[in-house]
């Protein structure tokens, strides 16, 4: 069997999806530890059974509902490559906003010490510190799982994190100049109503809760103890959650609260400063 059969094949059981061509040949890229170019010059080339065989496997595995960045394990975010399976969220193009507003206001600002909330694949935090050499990065998760990714990450991308395994801030015992996070924020019964992609991801890392806002009510309460004096609180935040979450800061005495919208025009981020500390 040459790479053009092989293809084929692929081509035909994932033909009702968009984009199948291009799957395809990324799945066979991966498998044969060969870029997509190569893939379409050298269509010749014999594929060995034992590559056939996992390429029929990631196949089924892709019509089964699994992301294709947890078939390849890899994912890309802020034009770094990410490691990532099943026990992290797939760090999504719309957070690299929250990671450009975050990177311009450490730019403005006197920041040292920033914390990344709720971590994952270690996407925010690692990105941040790749990005700004100067700053002291911590990141934490409640899932062990997760933080062992965002361990590889950090060593795969060459930048030094200080990990934590917190249920939010119950192992945190440190102030920061600026906390960044991108909490589950999905309303609990919306969840099955999800693409079965998205379904495959840790449920841990989507549910927000009956009103979607559980994570954003704590981590606005207590943050407060974590931050210096005029530090900033940065979030991701669900396309309707703006006046939500907006409402929680104000109760709660922070100010300057702005928001950003993403490529989609969807309210996407919310910036805030709080000047007690
Ligand atoms: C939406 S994902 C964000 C992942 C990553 N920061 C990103 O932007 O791609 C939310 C993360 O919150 C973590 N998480 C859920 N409950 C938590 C809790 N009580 N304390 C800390 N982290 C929690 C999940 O394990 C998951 O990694």
């Amino acid at each position: 069997m040459n790479i053009k059969e092989c293809l084929e094949w692929g081509y035909d059981k994932l033909k009702n999806f968009d984009n199948y061509r291009n799957i395809c040949i990324y799945i066979l890229a991966e498998i044969l530890n060969k870029d997509n170019v190569y893939i379409k010059v050298h269509y010749l080339d014999e594929v060995e059974e034992e590559n056939f065989k996992r390429f029929i496997q990631s196949i089924q595995s892709f019509l089964n509902g699994k992301p294709i960045q947890y078939i390849n394990n890899k994912a890309y975010f802020m034009g770094l490559e990410f490691y990532v399976d099943e026990n992290v969220l797939i760090p999504r193009c719309d957070t690299e906003i929250l990671v450009e507003e975050v990177i311009n206001i450490i730019k403005k600002n006197n920041i040292v010490k920033v914390l990344d909330l709720c971590t994952g694949s270690g996407a925010i935090a690692i990105s941040l510190k790749k990005y700004m050499k100067d700053i002291v990065v911590t990141a934490s998760d409640i899932s062990n799982n997760a933080l062992s990714v965002a361990k590889k990450n950090a060593k795969k991308i060459g930048v030094d994190i200080k990990f934590i395994e917190s249920d939010l801030f119950n192992n945190i015992n440190e102030k920061f100049d600026l906390i960044v996070s991108n909490p589950p924020y999905i309303k609990k019964d919306v969840i099955p109503e999800l693409d079965i992609q998205v379904r495959n991801e840790p449920i841990i890392a989507l549910d927000g809760g009956e009103d979607g806002l559980k994570f954003y009510k704590t981590i606005i309460k207590d943050s407060k103890k974590f931050l210096n004096k005029n530090g900033f609180l940065c979030f991701e935040i669900g396309f309707d959650q703006k006046k939500d979450v907006t409402d929680i800061l104000m109760q709660n005495g922070y100010i300057n609260v702005y928001s950003k919208k993403d490529y989609g025009n969807n309210d996407r981020i919310i910036v805030c400063n709080y000047n007690g500390g």
